[in-house]
């Protein structure tokens, strides 16, 4: 019989373990994603007052055309890769003006969800039959090392994905990416800037609900694929956000004394009242901030692209 030294653990099961018997306890914000979080994302992309989505789309329809024309490729056929795509619901915006501007493309749309991916590929084949599309389910960061394309590429990284990764996580990624690109590619990033801290607060803790049940549902998956016995109700989602820095943070706060059991691994963990486990965080960027990025990982800025509001920036680099 197999005993649990030999089990062997997935690795959302050893991350998971390696998070809540840190301290303090962390969980890693990829992992919200199963089928139930990513619907749950959906549905918060919906809401107004996560104003992030209708920002974008906003900037993709009324500046789109400013937009393809920036990364130009006139009459030279490239790729265009959706990292994270989702439901690709901006992304469409841009797919029909780059179709009606007649690009030479192959839409690359790079998800770690398989439901948002079939979602997406079926949406624009149905709504958008002419565009050549090839989906890839991975991480980005695994999907970097395969790509052996050869034709120019035009990346796209929106909805401001990359506010998820800490500071370093951000700097190995970006400078990764440099590196697999080559002199003339492009990098399209859609960045959440710092604003109201309230305005931000509201759309990391809606009064729907919906985050706190993204949140939480990181528990269940635990519970699921742990065989863990997590009280949800005993657990409550709390957002903070500093603007000295941007950072906007996700936690899961304990509301008693407890214990968990993972009996998929036979672990105890103990949590005091009061004590948080942290799940996300989402960068709020200042207009330096996005200049010392692009700076510091070999890009160089072609421009920026805002909504009337200016809470958030579509800004295109490119490699010098
Ligand atoms: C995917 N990502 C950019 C979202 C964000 O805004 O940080 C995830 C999210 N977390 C809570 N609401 C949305």
């Amino acid at each position: 019989m197999e005993t649990i030294q030999e089990k062997k653990l997935s690795t959302f099961a050893v991350d998971v373990l390696e998070g809540l018997q840190a301290k303090p306890k962390y969980l890693s914000s990829k992992y919200f994603y199963d089928e139930a979080g990513s619907r749950l994302f959906q549905q918060i992309m919906h809401i107004p007052e996560y104003y992030l989505t209708d920002c974008e789309l906003e900037i993709f329809q009324d500046k789109g055309n400013s937009i393809i024309q920036a990364y130009g490729m006139n009459g030279q056929a490239f790729d265009l890769i959706e990292l994270g795509a989702g439901d690709g619901l901006k992304t469409k915006v841009l797919l029909e003006k780059m179709w009606q501007l007649k690009k030479d493309f192959t839409c690359i749309p790079v998800d770690i969800s398989a439901t948002a991916l079939n979602d997406l590929e079926n949406n624009i084949r149905c709504s958008l039959p002419e565009i050549n599309i090839s989906v890839l389910k991975g991480d980005y960061f695994e999907m970097l090392s395969h790509w052996q394309h050869q034709k120019p590429k035009v990346l796209l990284f929106l909805g401001s994905n990359l506010g998820n990764f800490s500071m370093e996580q951000t700097r190995n990624f970006l400078s990764d990416l440099r590196n697999v690109l080559n002199k003339g590619d492009q990098l399209l990033l859609g960045l959440d800037l710092q604003k109201d801290p309230e305005v931000i607060l509201q759309a990391y803790n809606d009064p729907h609900g919906l985050t706190a049940q993204f949140n939480l549902n990181l528990l269940a998956r635990i519970n699921k694929e742990m065989d863990a016995d997590f009280r949800l109700e005993l657990f409550e989602h709390k957002e903070v956000y500093n603007p000295d820095n941007g950072l906007a943070i996700s936690y899961l706060i304990s509301k008693e004394e407890q214990e968990v059991t993972l009996k998929l691994t036979n672990e105890i963990i103990r949590f005091t009242k009061g004590e948080g486990i942290f799940t996300e965080q989402s960068q709020k960027y200042s207009k330096t901030m996005i200049e010392e990025m692009a700076q510091q990982s070999g890009f160089e800025i072609v421009s920026w692209f805002y909504d009337k509001k200016n809470w958030f920036a579509d800004v295109l680099w490119r490699v010098p």
